[in-house]
């Protein structure tokens, strides 16, 4: 007789959870109904002083949890940039956590250690990055941008004789810091953690797509941060790389450059055949930011950072202590960036990478930049402004005015078909399609703009 374990009881109570909730992903309104969301006042209920067993606590977060979660797998989610979760992800995401291994240090788990080593090869190559570059994996882009910029401005400030880790930051030699006025938030915050106030970076003008304009680059000398984007937020659009590393490394004064790419989402256009020129010469960078819980679609909690200088990654990311020594040649996570103990986070991104090949990931990729296509032709062709035309996943469009296009949005999210954001572009409200969940067809999309084109008509009557 087997011994009975709580786990395994809990588990499968999970699993019939899990399933219960993957049945209604497809079938059920994308956003949770309104009393989906009053019934949250449940959970409330339960206290410090009054606990719950296990089974009530799997029970709660079955009926009261699952209805009032936004449907983001389903294929009919398009807000911001959230991904879906592949099936294989899924599966290699509950193995992992039943392992529940500490990523830090291969020595604390040889199976964590060996695949996070693979993964990482895997995302160099898959990306078209310089096979030189080394990966590590992180919480999301936000600390990926963090991971490289802070990698970067060691750097640039150390080949200036300054040594940040023993001198600090104050009375450094002057850091120039470029970005665009399109930079995104994530990028300024990473920036105020970095010791670089906004005063002292120069913020670059964009054109109509949201692209940094060359014509506009600052004279550069001396230590330099360039941070450059792949992948607008709003439009998908991305900087000019390769004119604008050009124009920066041949300065008429010696320059000593480091380029960061925050490419939470839009890196991944250089892993397919049809459509890399859109971010053509991003490999002449020195560190890259993106995700695999975006447009990967592992779960959460998936960053990536990319870093042309693995000995620069590893001096400014390393922590040395006796006890968590590693040897020189071993690649050990906590030295790669700034956690210490860690999910083993490269487990279900391996399993994406091992199953879908460099061939399938091309070819999701190019599909969800096929659906933004679909959705700015069918949009476009019920009379709606297409304010940008789409490169890549996101589709950028205007119902007549603004205040017409809130209440288109609000129309839709309310009828529950699909889910869509609003954001101001240039000065005008626009709705946002981002088409980051790949398990999205072709009928998810004409269902979706069906719904869309209906609230803006009933909006008229
Ligand atoms: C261009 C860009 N950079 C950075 C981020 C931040 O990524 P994360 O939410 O994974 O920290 C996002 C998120 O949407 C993004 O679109």
């Amino acid at each position: 007789m087997p011994t009975p374990s709580p786990k395994i009881d809990l588990l499968h109570a999970a699993t019939k959870a899990a399933e219960r909730y993957i049945e209604t992903e497809r079938a059920a309104r994308v956003s949770p109904a309104p009393e989906s969301i009053e019934a949250l006042d449940q959970l409330a209920r339960v206290t410090l002083d009054a606990p719950i067993t296990a089974t009530e606590a799997l029970d709660l977060l079955d009926h009261v949890g699952s209805p009032a979660a936004m449907r983001s797998t389903g294929g009919r989610y398009f807000g911001f940039v959230n991904g879906g979760v592949t099936p294989v992800a899924l599966g290699a995401s509950v193995l992992a956590t039943a392992w529940d291994q500490n990523g830090a240090l291969p020595v604390m788990s040889p199976i964590a250690g060996a695949l996070d080593a693979l993964a990482a090869e895997m995302m160099v190559d898959v990306l078209r990055l310089p096979p030189e570059s080394i990966a590590s994996f992180c919480g999301g882009a936000t600390l990926a941008n963090v991971t490289g910029i802070v990698a970067g401005r060691d750097h640039v400030l150390e080949q200036a004789g300054w040594d940040v880790h023993t001198q600090g930051l104050a009375g450094a030699p002057a850091l120039h810091v470029i970005a665009s006025d399109e930079a995104h938030v994530s990028v300024l915050k990473t920036l105020r953690v970095a010791g670089i106030g906004s005063n002292s970076v120069t913020f670059v003008p964009t054109d109509e797509l949201g692209r940094l304009r060359v014509d506009e680059l600052p004279e550069v000398t001396g230590p330099t941060l360039a941070i450059l984007q792949a992948g607008n937020v709003n439009t998908g659009h991305s900087d000019p790389f390769r004119a604008i590393i050009d124009q920066l490394r041949s300065g008429t004064e010696a320059t000593n450059l480091w380029v960061h790419v925050d490419g939470a989402f839009g890196l991944w256009a250089n892993a397919t055949p049809n459509r890399h020129q859109h971010v053509d010469g991003v490999d002449l960078a020195d560190s890259w930011a993106t995700d695999g819980h975006k447009w990967l679609n592992a779960p959460y909690d998936s960053g990536v950072v990319i870093c042309r200088h693995p000995k620069s990654l590893k001096r400014s990311m390393a922590m040395d202590a006796a006890y968590v020594e590693t040897p020189d040649h071993e690649r050990a996570p906590m030295n790669l960036g700034l956690q210490m103990s860690q999910r083993a986070r490269a487990i279900p991104l391996w399993a994406i990478l091992a199953t879908e090949g460099r061939a399938g990931i091309a070819a999701t990729i190019e599909q969800s930049c096929q659906h933004a296509e679909r959705f700015a032709e069918l949009l476009g062709a019920a009379g709606a402004t297409v304010l940008a035309p789409p490169v890549l996943n996101q589709t950028l469009v205007r119902f007549d005015d603004d205040q017409t296009t809130d209440a288109v949005v609000a129309a839709t999210q309310a009828a529950g078909v699909c889910w869509v954001g609003a954001t101001t572009w240039q000065g005008q409200r626009a709705m946002r399609i981002s088409v980051s969940d790949t398990s999205t067809t072709a009928a998810d999309v004409e269902a979706a703009a069906e719904s869309i084109v209906s609230g803006w008509r009933n909006l008229s009557a």
